[in-house]
């Protein structure tokens, strides 16, 4: 027995339009996808439907930044709550980073993730490894033996790698054994104790301000360092106009460099930072509107590849420290499509074709994955998505142990209400 979901409105590429279809999954795979026009609705008798109709079928989206905290944190999060919001996002893949506690530099740690991931998890997790021991900077993991444990990746995210030497060994090491570095770029001699960026909310408030170049400083330093090394370097979370730049420059000279935006960046500035409330404070900041601007047209150029959360659940109790006190982040994976459904697909600045591409089929395809496409013979990872109905972010309703948001009260389109992976529902509304 299969289970036909049915009726779905699926994107037809390059037409900005929807077409039904019926997708058929067996043995957890896309079996068929049946159109509608040319071939009517199918036979379902003697299997199970779903009917999706009036709800976008997509593949299933994936994010390449997370936080999940396990093992260590688990008062802000776990695997098992961390995969249930990824779920409820849509999210159907999911590459956690290495700072938790102990972090991720062993072949033990790497293994108690995945096994974690495997008993608790409902979603596809991916873990990343340390570039350098309990991320100090000052020596390399075992590179070798984390990726034969399996990560799918070398990052310190959380800090920089502050010494160009070490970054330097750290890629050459990866381009010898095809893998990705993944980097967090801050400079610290430039940040010291900042909350915000240097701009009008910081100079308003008479805060010490988080330059743009403690940024671009180690995305220009790396972007040379790939160049030489020859590795694919991947900048997260990019957010200062002189980053994308310098992405866009490597590029233009044939360097493997990639990069990624997050949501909260593509949407917000520190102009709209509406007092000392830390659930507008992350790293890197929210920067000038423009900025904003700038990384909207990174992604827009092709210089950003991919959208990540960088979701980062912290506790009420930590958040309410004050500005300064506070750790940085927000949680991402329950606002994220909604947020860019609504404020840029809707508003007719993209396709959704070209948000669905950015969250599906290009990480995939920046990190080898065999999935985030719709299409027969590949594993049914999906996403319904219910892109008429509009509703105000409530963090009260989110999965995530996290509720540190800027976003609660948004009214937004964009909800998805039903996840699969690999053939089996694994949340529903
Ligand atoms: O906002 C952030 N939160 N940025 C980071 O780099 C780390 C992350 C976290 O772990 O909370
Ligand atoms: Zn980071
Ligand atoms: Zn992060």
């Amino acid at each position: 027995m299969g289970t036909w979901i049915i009726n779905g409105s699926v994107p037809v590429r390059g037409q900005n339009r929807l077409e039904k279809k019926h997708l058929l999954i067996e043995d957890g795979k896309i079996a068929a996808i049946r159109d509608d026009a040319a071939e009517g609705a199918p036979d379902t008798s003697g299997h199970e439907t779903i009917d999706a109709a009036g709800k976008l079928v997509s593949a299933g989206f994936i994010d390449m930044h997370v936080h999940l905290r396990e093992p260590g944190f688990e008062y802000k999060e776990t695997i098992a709550t961390g995969t249930r919001s990824a779920a409820r996002g849509g999210y159907t893949t999911i590459a956690c980073m290495p700072n938790t506690r102990p972090v991720i530099d062993k072949v033990e740690t790497v293994n108690y993730v995945l096994d974690k991931a495997e008993t608790e998890g409902i979603v596809r997790v991916l873990p990343y490894g340390c570039i350098t021991k309990n991320q100090l900077g000052r020596e390399l993991t075992d590179f070798s033996a984390l990726k034969e444990a399996g990560v799918v990746g070398f990052t310190d995210d959380g800090v920089g790698v502050q010494s160009a030497q070490m970054m330097k060994d750290a890629m050459a090491l990866a381009a010898s054994m095809n893998m990705t570095v993944i980097a967090h770029c801050e400079d610290n001699t430039l940040v010291e104790g900042g909350a915000f960026t240097d701009g009008e909310f910081a100079r308003k408030n008479g805060l010490k301000g988080i330059p743009n170049e403690s940024e671009a400083i180690h995305v220009g330093r790396d972007i040379l360092l790939a160049e030489a090394t020859g590795v694919h370097y991947h900048v997260c979370h990019v957010s200062a106009e002189q980053s994308v730049r310098l992405i866009r420059h490597g590029k233009q000279f044939g360097i493997k460099v990639t990069s990624e935006v997050c949501p909260h960046h593509l949407l917000l500035s520190d102009e709209d930072i509406p007092g000392m409330d830390a659930n507008w404070k992350m790293n890197p900041p929210l920067r000038t509107p423009k900025d904003v601007e700038a990384v909207i047209a990174g992604l827009e150029d092709g210089t950003i590849d991919i959208i990540v959360t960088d979701h980062a659940p912290h506790s009420e109790e930590e958040k309410a420290r004050g500005v300064q006190m506070a750790p940085f982040g927000i949680v991402g994976f329950e606002t994220a499509f909604p947020l860019l459904y609504t404020k840029f697909v809707r508003t007719g600045r993209w396709t959704l074709e070209f948000l669905l591409d950015r969250m599906t089929s290009k990480p995939a395809e920046l990190f080898g994955l065999p999935w985030g496409v719709l299409e027969v013979g590949r594993e049914a990872d999906l996403t319904l998505v219910d892109l008429e109905t509009e509703k105000a972010v409530d963090p009260a309703q989110f999965l995530s142990k996290g509720r540190n948001t800027p976003f609660t009260g948004w009214k937004l389109f964009g909800w998805p209400s039903l996840t699969m992976v690999a053939g089996k529902t694994v949340w529903s509304e």
